[in-house]
């Protein structure tokens, strides 16, 4: 630890216990727990109290694209910070009309219009609600290995099992439809024959569940925490197919996949698709300031121009967010991130293939760009996990050791029953993505001893 005063001691190691005494912490029982105290982050590196360095490998919420202290999105912040701060959101504002602007260029198709919100969860809401003023229809069709927030409407959206506890009171109207998971394929198809089987489904619960009624898909642009389920080629085309056929609005949730995330700015453009509105958080200002918003085609925006929007927050638009945003859209092109995340993202799928001979363990990594996971067995013949999906924390055992480990050595990422998230900031270095996984390995060592 750097020379500190006795003063600066205190105050550092009251940082933790302040935390956990005066704030609640998210998803989890509170006693027991053993937060990082993070005093200072720089690149892809957190400093925490005792001056203990973590390397970032899931830029945090798989939010902070551009890792810490980006200097292009700090000058972009500071500069607004001394014009103007926040107006009301019926005001127009330079840094507002600015990044509605670049939006409407980076999005595909006639998507060219943003409503903006405070984060992800709250612009799923919004554009739920989009969809149905739009269409005059009620349902929601959405997958069940999802997550679109946790707000009431977003998790009852998200099929993820955070919705459990509190889905006495879920929003009407959702249906959820079987993923494309091809590694455990709910049709036992093979990839050599596959049928796709999961793209027909979404088709026939369309077809019972009256395609008049439904008003939208939503489905994320590349899946993130439910484990990075890949699309198999030509799903997403099959989905947009159908739900143009019946008049059903596609939404894609951008808010993890987007900004370079998926080696594209959002990651539908890997499959060419184009859909009715991208949902966008996380990535747009690369975790800087809290910002989300929803980009909807010209014909979504023209319901509107006679139509009053049923939506409106505060915030909607935060001059200091939307500098953000635009600082955060300037540092991907500077430093051409996009591409790098493709590079990047074929080195670590590279590195972890050496893994995956060393360990049996792995049973399947999944991986767009730099959006990854681990998915880790007992046994690679009957893909026994090694953590059933959502065992509570208590039953995670040898996960728990894995995640001690990783702190131990320094390596801050995301464990979820028998899933290790790679998904560091696009400016990461070679160096330290070998670093990285050289932690994770000694992570699956002691899996691999334990099986
Ligand atoms: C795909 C997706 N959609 C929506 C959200 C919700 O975003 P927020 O936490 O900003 O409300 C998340 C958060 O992780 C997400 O991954």
């Amino acid at each position: 630890m750097e020379c500190v005063g006795l003063d600066r001691l205190d105050e550092l190691m009251s940082i933790k216990s302040d935390n956990l005494d005066y704030t609640l912490f998210s998803w989890s029982a509170q006693s027991g727990l053993n937060p990082i105290d993070a005093v200072s982050a720089d690149g892809v590196y957190v400093t925490d109290a005792d001056g203990k360095r973590h390397l970032d490998f899931s830029s945090q919420l798989m939010n902070m694209n551009l890792g810490h202290g980006h200097k292009t999105v700090l000058d972009a912040i500071r500069d607004q910070l001394d014009k103007l701060q926040f107006v009301f959101p019926g005001m127009a504002t330079e840094p507002r009309g600015e990044l509605g602007k670049k939006l409407a260029q980076l999005a595909p198709g006639s998507l060219s219009k943003t409503f903006f919100t405070n984060g992800g969860a709250d612009a799923i809401e919004n554009a739920i609600k989009m969809a149905r003023a739009v269409t005059g229809r009620h349902k929601i069709i959405t997958k069940f290995r999802s997550y679109h927030g946790a707000t009431y409407g977003a998790i009852s959206a998200g099929g993820d099992p955070r919705r459990h506890p509190v889905d006495r009171d879920r929003l009407p109207g959702v249906v959820h439809v079987e993923d494309p998971y091809c590694y455990r394929c709910p049709w036992s198809q093979q990839p050599d024959s596959c049928a796709m089987e999961c793209a027909a489904h979404v088709e026939r619960v369309i077809g019972f569940e009256n395609p008049q009624n439904v008003a939208a898909v939503i489905m994320e642009g590349e899946s993130g925490s439910s484990g990075c389920i890949k699309y198999p080629p030509g799903y997403l085309k099959r989905v947009r197919e159908f739900t143009a056929k019946h008049g059903i609005l596609l939404i894609i949730d951008e808010v993890m996949s987007g900004f370079g995330r998926c080696g594209q700015w959002f990651a539908i453009q890997n499959a060419n698709v184009v859909p009715d509105m991208i949902v966008i958080a996380k990535g747009l200002t690369a975790g800087y300031v809290p910002m989300g918003g929803v980009i909807v085609s010209e014909a979504i925006a023209a319901h509107f121009d006679s139509t009053p929007l049923p939506c409106g927050l505060t915030y909607s638009g935060h001059a200091l967010a939307a500098a953000a945003g635009l600082g955060a859209i300037h540092a991907y092109e500077e430093g051409n991130f996009i591409e790098e995340a493709r590079k990047k993202g074929a080195y670590i799928e590279k590195k972890v293939a050496e893994l995956a001979a060393k360990f049996k363990c792995i049973g399947d990594f999944r991986n767009t760009g730099m959006l990854g996971c681990l998915e880790l067995v007992k046994n690679r013949d009957t893909k026994e996990p090694v953590v059933e999906w959502n065992a509570p924390a208590s039953e995670w055992g040898v996960m728990k050791e894995v995640m001690g480990i990783f702190r131990d050595e320094g390596l801050f990422t995301f464990v979820r029953w028998n899933f290790i998230f790679i998904a560091p900031p696009l400016p990461i270095s070679y160096e330290d993505i070998d670093k990285g996984l050289g932690i994770i390995a000694k992570g699956l060592e002691r899996v691999e001893s334990s099986l």
